[in-house]
């Protein structure tokens, strides 16, 4: 057994997608492609990207957060396709001190609209519940990201605050909104 309890990334599958581990050398492409469109890097602290070097370095952190047991990235694919990565979700920072972790997640603007989104993060938070024992399940969002409030908000987390500037990126300080859902459902 590792320290998660369980040694290999689990495979989540749900009615229409497979949440599978990231493959390091055959997804680097689609995660280049993900983060150079700016419709996704502007809504993340990521890219977006010029070179495939960029996306080496967050495919590197994605290997990372799994061997340093900090957290886990899957990669989104549809059931009913070629198997390729039309999007990443996970868990960013576990926190198991607290038993809080904060997740993250970006779908290929092709997908949008459709409840992707949705029903990977529904199944990961699911999964995180039942087998990191965690107590408390946050995101961050910019401002302007409607898109991924409303994902949230169906999944029943509540708005918390907004921590005023509490990122910087690309120059620019950003206000973060702040969500956050709890095992016992209470808002
Ligand atoms: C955030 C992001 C992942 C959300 O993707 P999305 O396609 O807008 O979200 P979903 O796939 O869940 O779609 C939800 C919408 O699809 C609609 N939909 C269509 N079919 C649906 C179905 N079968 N089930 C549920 N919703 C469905 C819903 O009505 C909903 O639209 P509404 O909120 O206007 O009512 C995407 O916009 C993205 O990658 N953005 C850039 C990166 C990013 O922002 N990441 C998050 C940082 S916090």
């Amino acid at each position: 057994m590792g320290a998660f309890g369980f040694e290999a990334m689990p495979q989540l599958e749900t009615q229409r997608l497979v949440l599978r581990e990231i493959n390091p050398a055959a997804d680097l492409q689609a995660l280049y492609d993900l983060f150079a469109d700016d419709r996704v890097a502007m809504s993340t602290d990521t890219g977006p990207f010029t070179e495939m070097r960029e996306a080496q370095e967050v495919m590197d952190w994605f290997g990372a957060l799994f061997t340093s047991h900090q957290g886990l990235r899957w990669a989104i694919t549809m059931r009913e396709g070629d198997g390729s990565m039309i999007g990443t979700c996970g868990f960013n920072i576990w926190n198991r001190r607290n038993n809080s972790a904060e997740i993250g997640y970006d779908l290929n603007p092709e997908y949008w609209g459709r409840g992707i989104a949705l029903e990977a993060v529904e199944a990961m938070i699911a999964w995180g519940f039942e087998n990191m024992e965690l107590n408390r399940i946050q995101a961050d969002v910019m401002a302007h990201n409607d898109r991924s409030a409303r994902v949230l908000e169906k999944l029943g987390f509540s708005h918390e605050g907004v921590q005023r500037q509490g990122g910087y990126w690309r120059d620019e300080y950003h206000d973060l909104h702040y969500f956050g859902l709890l095992r016992d459902g209470s808002r």
